[in-house]
């Protein structure tokens, strides 16, 4: 954070489950500023520099620049809230802040663009210091700062189990991951896409709800119950003095036109901008809405923040892949680039984990 942004603003979180808004105190008066509401900003001073030809943890299927995507000014982009200004990503600021802990995201492949944008926001900031990377892919040590910042895949947070007569997606079960989980100082979870997955692909071939197995179920509530058994895993298992817990809002695609105006349209391969305003026309995804629910019942005494990026990352039409990538040439707007995107996730997740 800049000496000027500090003066004029102050933040504090307000615990209110995850649906934290943030008051900011400009100039004396407080009002209340909800940072993922907003516009984002063409400003050529950002980002201050673009880590993506010197990253040494940055995997192929997000190096755009390196796949030869021909526009820079997707990276010159800043997310502007409508009541306050941003801190900057300062990395030693966050390393000093973290200290001797443990950061890990759980999900899916979107969390892993996080991760990955968050390793290499880190390295640019400290590139000379001793960095311990044995598996980069997920999980890489700071050494100087004996900070770990961990990546666990997991598409659904509850249990996938391997019984005698298949693969059972248990959706009141999470004993799986949750005992390393637990161990971490920052935990950052999401789910999403998953849920509406077909085939084997899908990773599962029962769903158990209670004593019930059955061989499918209406995916949404599916969801919802999954989501419900990893608030009450939160109530029971996680000491949120200890441990500051995160949960991501749904993490848009962009494979319908329509939604942003150009019908026919079947993929995000010609945005170069995002969409101006601070409205997406096509609405939150119907998802988005499941996710905010369930979060909301997490008990009001624990300190889960939300993260509720679904509709800024809705407006960069432009912050995809596309083709520009190293996973084998497919089209990709599901993935976001990195630099790109995700390092203002983790602008984010730095304004609630240092406020
Ligand atoms: C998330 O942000 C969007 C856009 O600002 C807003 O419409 C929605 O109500 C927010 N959800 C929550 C739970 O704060
Ligand atoms: C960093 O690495 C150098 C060279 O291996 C070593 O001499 C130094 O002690 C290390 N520093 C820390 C803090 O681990
Ligand atoms: C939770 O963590 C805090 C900080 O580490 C500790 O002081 C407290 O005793 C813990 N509470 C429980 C119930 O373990």
């Amino acid at each position: 954070m800049d000496a000027a942004s500090r003066r004029s603003c102050h933040f504090v979180a307000l615990i209110i489950l995850g649906i934290s808004p943030i008051l900011c105190f400009a100039g004396g008066a407080s009002k209340k500023c909800d940072v993922f509401s907003g516009s984002w900003v063409f400003d050529q001073s950002y980002p201050p520099s673009d880590y993506s030809a010197t990253c040494p943890f940055l995997r192929s299927e997000f190096d755009c620049q390196k796949y030869g995507r021909p526009d820079r000014h997707y990276l010159n982009y800043r997310w502007q809230p409508s009541g306050c200004n941003l801190p900057r990503f300062n990395g030693v600021r966050f390393l000093e802040k973290m200290k001797g802990k443990q950061i890990m995201f759980v999900g899916d492949s979107v969390m892993l663009n996080q991760y990955n944008s968050l390793i290499c926001l880190l390295h640019a900031a400290v590139p000379k210091s001793n960095i311990s990377a044995p598996y980069q892919t997920h999980y890489v040590t700071f050494q100087d700062y004996e900070v770990t910042v961990t990546y666990l895949w997991s598409h659904y947070l509850v249990d996938v189990v391997e019984e005698s007569f298949g693969r059972v997606l248990k959706l009141d079960s999470i004993r799986d991951g949750g005992d390393r989980w637990k161990q971490v100082d920052v935990l950052v979870f999401n789910t999403g896409f998953w849920w509406y997955a077909k085939g084997n692909g899908k990773g599962w071939d029962f769903v158990q709800d209670g004593n019930t197995i059955v061989k499918d179920m209406d995916r949404t509530t599916a969801m919802a119950k999954a989501l419900a058994t990893w608030g009450r895993w939160v109530d029971s298992a996680v000491n949120t003095t200890k441990t500051r817990v995160f949960f991501e809002g749904i993490f848009p695609t962009h494979y319908r036109g329509n939604e942003w105006g150009k019908p026919g349209l079947r993929d995000c391969s010609r945005e170069t901008v995002p969409v101006a305003g601070s409205r997406y026309p096509g609405g939150p995804p119907s998802i988005a809405g499941v996710v905010e629910g369930e979060l909301r019942r997490v008990k009001r005494n624990k300190r889960v923040h939300f993260l509720n990026v679904t509709t800024l990352s809705h407006l960069r039409i432009d912050g995809h892949p596309a083709t520009y990538n190293g996973a084998g040439g497919g089209m990709d707007c599901l993935h976001w680039c990195v630099a790109g995107v995700p390092d203002t996730w983790n602008q984010l997740l730095y304004l609630f984990l240092l406020a």
